[in-house]
């Protein structure tokens, strides 16, 4: 092949294949390396809900991956809504899925998550004194048969928020009461139609999802009603407090003050009529703060009050508890990695810029002590009593069924003017009774 070659340019051939040869060599080395760099990556899958402020958590999942440059975080992001999320979590779980190594979890889901088996115990690595660092509700809540099934990420509770402006414009105080909320209400709105403003009297969550059960609890608790006691385990819905405040939610709030809409209302819809200036009064958690006082997505930013919720006559006022934890699937492979995610999303640090960023409130007790916190969050320090009283739903490994069965009870209670609240309650009570009595027992502590 190379007979018509002088040997200078046999010489010049060899070495022109040589330097290829080596060429290629050093390309197919660098690729191995780099290949193996990835190899060493380890992949954590994360199940997260739809955020309310998407920035906060891209910028906290980018310094996680900038500190810790060997492990990589794929998100998934599912629906916003508790109800819907737990549908999807809980199906990957049941699958055993690979795709799961860390989950964002409800307050509500640990007693579930444990006893199925699909959230593995922290014990070893969340001890008694590193717990002590969290606020105890919500230890309390990710805590069963003793042991700890989450580490608790930012904690709920219901707030009445209300337009600041509008109650001193017309003379009038903070109402105690949902009868003086209602009346407050009725009297706004009739004198704003009159200089043709256009405003609801109320806003707040009655879609038939668990952000309905949150706020109805907080009417029937506050007419000295119950859901399930947790001592004696008996079913509260069809007692006379707890149908009173039922039927005052339906004729009066929804049937009166509130937009009919509010029946297909979740936190985000109920939001955005208040943040429009078009509600008076408004619940929410503590996050709704942040969003109404920012000038830049809220019409209202200054004018507004923040409060506990009312509560009915001879009752006082209750707030649900509510809020995230952050958990490991039992079936990870992972655990060190994923332990490391869970340690940095809840430490100090990432709770503080969760709170400067997206306004939620920390469950690290040393937080409500610092005051770059407290100056954007003023609701943490006037509110923090409503944090530690807040009350939980039911402590049981069913409580999805429960809470399916109020949701169906209330949503059908409240959106018919001509229900009959009183068979359906029955009805409903009498279900929950035949699930508690599945022989699964509420936890006793409260
Ligand atoms: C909030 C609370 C959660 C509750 C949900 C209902 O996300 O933190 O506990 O279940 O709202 O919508």
């Amino acid at each position: 092949m190379l007979r018509g070659f002088s040997w200078r340019g046999r010489i010049h051939w060899f070495v022109a294949t040589l330097f290829l040869f080596c060429l290629m060599f050093v390309i197919f080395l660098s690729g191995c390396a780099k290949k193996k760099e990835s190899d060493k990556k380890i992949t954590l899958h994360f199940v997260t809900w739809k955020p309310n402020i998407p920035e906060v958590w891209d910028e906290i999942l980018g310094l996680f991956e900038k500190e810790y440059p060997d492990i990589r975080i794929s998100r998934e992001v599912g629906p916003h809504s508790s109800t819907a999320f737990h549908d999807m979590l809980t199906q990957k779980l049941k699958n055993k899925s690979k795709d799961v190594d860390v989950f964002l979890m409800d307050v509500i889901w640990p007693p579930e998550f444990a006893s199925a088996g699909w959230a593995m115990p922290l014990d070893d690595l969340f001890p008694p004194y590193e717990q002590q660092k969290f606020l105890e509700s919500t230890i309390l809540a990710n805590t069963y048969k003793g042991k700890i099934y989450g580490v608790p990420l930012f904690i709920d509770s219901g707030l009445l928020y209300y337009r600041k402006d509008l109650l001193q414009k017309y003379g009038f105080d903070v109402p105690r009461t949902w009868q003086q909320m209602v009346e407050t209400a009725r009297r706004i709105v009739s004198e704003e139609k009159k200089r043709g403003v256009e405003i609801y009297g109320y806003s707040g969550q009655f879609k038939q999802y668990e952000g309905l059960v949150c706020d109805m609890m907080e009417f029937i608790l506050s007419n000295r009603g119950w859901i399930v006691d947790p001592k004696t385990q008996r079913v509260g819905i069809a007692e006379s407090p707890a149908i009173e405040a039922v039927r005052f939610v339906r004729d009066e709030i929804i049937g009166g003050i509130a937009p009919r809409g509010v029946l297909t209302y979740q936190e985000p819809e109920s939001l955005a009529l208040f943040i429009q200036g078009k509600a008076v009064f408004h619940r929410n958690w503590p996050y709704a703060w942040k969003v109404s006082n920012n000038p830049e997505k809220s019409k209202i930013a200054e004018k507004v009050g923040i409060a506990k919720l009312p509560h009915f006559p001879g009752g006082r006022s209750y707030s649900t508890l509510g809020g995230w934890q952050v958990g490991i699937s039992a079936y990870t492979a992972k655990k060190d990695a994923a332990w490391r995610f869970v340690k940095f999303l809840t430490s100090e640090r990432v709770q503080k810029l969760i709170a400067l960023g997206a306004g939620k409130a920390p469950t690290r007790k040393s937080l409500y002590n610092d005051p770059e916190i407290l100056k954007a969050n003023p609701q943490f320090a006037q509110m923090k009593e409503v944090f530690l009283s807040s009350y939980p739903r039911p402590r049981t490994p069913l409580y999805p069924a429960v809470s399916n069965v109020l949701q169906r009870y209330f949503s059908r209670a409240i959106s018919d003017p001509s229900s009959d609240i009183e068979a359906e309650a029955k009805k409903a009570s009498m279900e929950i009774e035949r699930l508690l009595n599945l022989g699964v027992e509420l936890e006793t502590k409260q």
